[in-house]
């Protein structure tokens, strides 16, 4: 497994970074379902292709052995059911929940981001990595609402500290969700059922929780408004503003050996 560190943590820890391997930029896309992820983070990819760098772009599904069963546990067998208005049908585990899917998002960030950041220049993830905090947050703090959301917060951070891969630059997909949700539903394929009364109550929460999170990060957020404009338009300007921030930070200045 390649060790991945950043000049900024490693200036630290003292000159042994100068023999880290390179490190390409991590670029997520961040927003609802539906928001446009993968459409943009596919035309993104291949207008970096097309200005010289190399990319891989993430999506994951299928995968083999057990995080393709605990994937498949998650999906078939959700520990959060809930019927229409009613509230859970079961009890809800949200924490046990919570820890599951975060041991599916330690292993991407460990066995498929980092590898793919150690062979590429761009690397970008087409479901968004904060997204997955502020699914946690929302049923979180659905089901404990007498804990601080900040608290809440500060928790799941400490848990994922660990092997999370912070991106270097989060692009918000700004869909307003019942916008997003149409096209989710029009769109006819997909993880869960985008037209379930469970995901429209759900998705003000979710969003709530999205902002939250990525207050924390103002500095890093691309954001980017897409309401009706065209899904090349807004590739296009996602590739252009990324375009910038790659050529004003070559890769050879934090990237030490890098030809
Ligand atoms: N700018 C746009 N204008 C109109 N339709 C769009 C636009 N961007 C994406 N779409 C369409 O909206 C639907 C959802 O897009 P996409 O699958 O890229 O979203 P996503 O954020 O990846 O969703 P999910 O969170 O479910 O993975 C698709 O059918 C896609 O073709
Ligand atoms: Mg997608």
């Amino acid at each position: 497994m390649p060790d991945i560190t950043t000049p900024a943590a490693d200036a630290e820890a003292g000159p042994s970074w100068r023999f880290a391997p390179p490190r390409g930029r991590l670029v997520t896309f961040e927003g609802v379902w539906g928001a446009g992820k993968t459409t943009a983070a596919q035309l993104v990819g291949a207008g970096l292709r097309r200005a010289g760098f190399t990319v891989r772009v993430v999506h994951y599904g299928g995968e083999p052995g057990s995080i393709g069963r605990l994937s498949a546990f998650l999906e078939r067998s959700p520990l959060r059911v809930r019927t229409g208005l009613g509230g859970y049908a079961l009890p809800h585990h949200s924490t046990v929940d919570v820890l599951l899917r975060l041991c599916r998002e330690a292993h991407h960030h460990i066995h498929c981001f980092r590898p793919a950041l150690a062979a590429n220049d761009v690397v970008l993830v087409d479901h968004g990595v904060y997204s997955k905090l502020a699914w946690a947050l929302a049923v979180l703090t659905e089901t404990a609402p007498e804990v601080d959301p900040a608290r809440t917060l500060e928790r799941l951070r400490a848990v994922v500290a660990p092997w999370f891969c912070e991106p270097d630059v989060p692009v918000y997909l700004d869909t307003p969700w019942p916008l997003a949700r149409e096209r989710a539903i029009a769109r006819g394929r997909g993880g869960g059922d985008p037209a379930a009364i469970e995901r429209l109550l759900f998705l003000p929460r979710y969003t709530a929780a999205y902002r939250q999170v990525l207050a924390g990060h103002e500095d890093r957020v691309a954001r980017v408004r897409v309401g009706l404009r065209a899904a090349g338009a807004v590739a296009d300007e996602i590739t252009s503003r990324l375009l910038s921030t790659l050529r004003a930070a070559p890769l050879a200045a934090t990237a030490p050996g890098r030809e």
